[in-house]
């Protein structure tokens, strides 16, 4: 028999790479990407500019049996510097997805963020109300509603703070990853000061991406609907995630330093605490290793 075909948006990205990997040989992937492609040769890599709406028409053309959908523009400075420019691809364009896909009906799974609430009332259920205080977060929550008005069968998964470990130079560790920076300084050791008051339940890439593969299952069985949270099993500060990291990969974390958010002028709101309760993964089957064990297993 065929395998199904699954369509991944910002196959060349950071989570695009590992979910690519994750998702065969089950499913045949075509990756869409903007400036290159991914080194996965497996792929069938398509090259497509999704800030145009036009470009919807390959959906048609390529008939995917689900789609997943990550392309973002997640730079949240850029964000809020561009907001005109980064909401056609953060806002628009899964919106008008979502259209496609109910058209045709097709399972579609679209990632948003937790950066959608604002910090203070943690941990947020799905049904939790958004409260985004910057322009990215702002896109997100504007894109999750039009998503699910458009596709009520849609998946929306709220992602979490995703690590990879790895050579900086691959696209699966993302450069300007913190867990990039920060396993960097203690490979050095560099001194680093990291907040103790800024909260995450951090998930690593490849688990998310498992994670992304498991709410598609649950799209396709009509076992979910709407918003899920797939964050990680634990809520840890970016200190101790540096200090976890440092004692998983045999460094030495004295290196590191605990500071705290009102030591530092944003230019912009940082959330103190977005973590997000996944009870409802968990009760639908998504159990995610410990934090430890995904900060040692790479
Ligand atoms: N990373 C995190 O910690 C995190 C946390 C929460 C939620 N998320 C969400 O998870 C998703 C994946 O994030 P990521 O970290 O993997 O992002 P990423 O590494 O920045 O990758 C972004 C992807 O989008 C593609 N893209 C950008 N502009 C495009 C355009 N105009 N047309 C077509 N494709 C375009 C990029 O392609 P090219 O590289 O070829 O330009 C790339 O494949 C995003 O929706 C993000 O908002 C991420």
């Amino acid at each position: 028999m065929p395998q199904p075909h699954l369509l991944i948006t910002g196959a060349s990205g950071f989570l695009g790479s590992w979910l690519c990997e994750a998702a065969q040989p089950q499913w045949q992937v075509t990756g869409l990407y903007k400036r290159q492609p991914g080194s996965d040769t497996t792929v069938n890599w398509v090259q497509a500019n999704l800030c145009e709406l036009e470009q919807l028409a390959l959906i048609t053309h390529l008939n995917p049996q689900a789609v997943i959908h990550l392309a973002a523009i997640s730079n949240t400075p850029y964000c809020e510097a561009h907001p005109d420019e980064t909401a056609k691809l953060n806002m628009d364009m899964p919106i008008a997805l979502a259209q496609t896909c109910t058209h045709h009906k097709i399972p579609l799974i679209f990632t948003s963020s937790d950066l959608v609430f604002d910090g203070d009332n943690s941990p947020y259920k799905e049904n939790a109300p958004v409260n985004p205080q910057t322009v990215y977060g702002k896109q997100k929550a504007q894109a999750e509603a039009g998503v699910l008005a458009a596709w009520p069968e849609a998946i929306v998964a709220r992602m979490p703070l995703m690590f990879a470990i790895g050579d900086s130079d691959s696209p699966k560790t993302a450069p300007n990853n913190f867990m990039t920076r920060l396993l960097e300084a203690l490979k050095a050791g560099e001194p680093l000061s990291l907040f103790d008051d800024e909260i995450r339940n951090p998930l690593s890439a490849k688990v998310a991406a498992q994670g992304l593969l498991f709410a598609l299952d649950l799209a396709i069985n009509q076992r979910h609907r709407g918003l899920l949270h797939l964050g990680g099993p634990q809520a840890v500060s970016r200190y101790q995630l540096g200090v976890m990291l440092a004692e998983a990969q045999g460094y030495d974390p004295s290196h590191l330093q605990a500071c705290s958010q009102d030591d530092v002028t944003f230019t912009m709101h940082r959330p103190k605490n977005v973590c997000t309760d996944c009870t409802l993964a968990h009760s639908l089957g998504f159990t995610p290793p410990s934090l430890a064990q995904q900060l040692a297993q790479h």
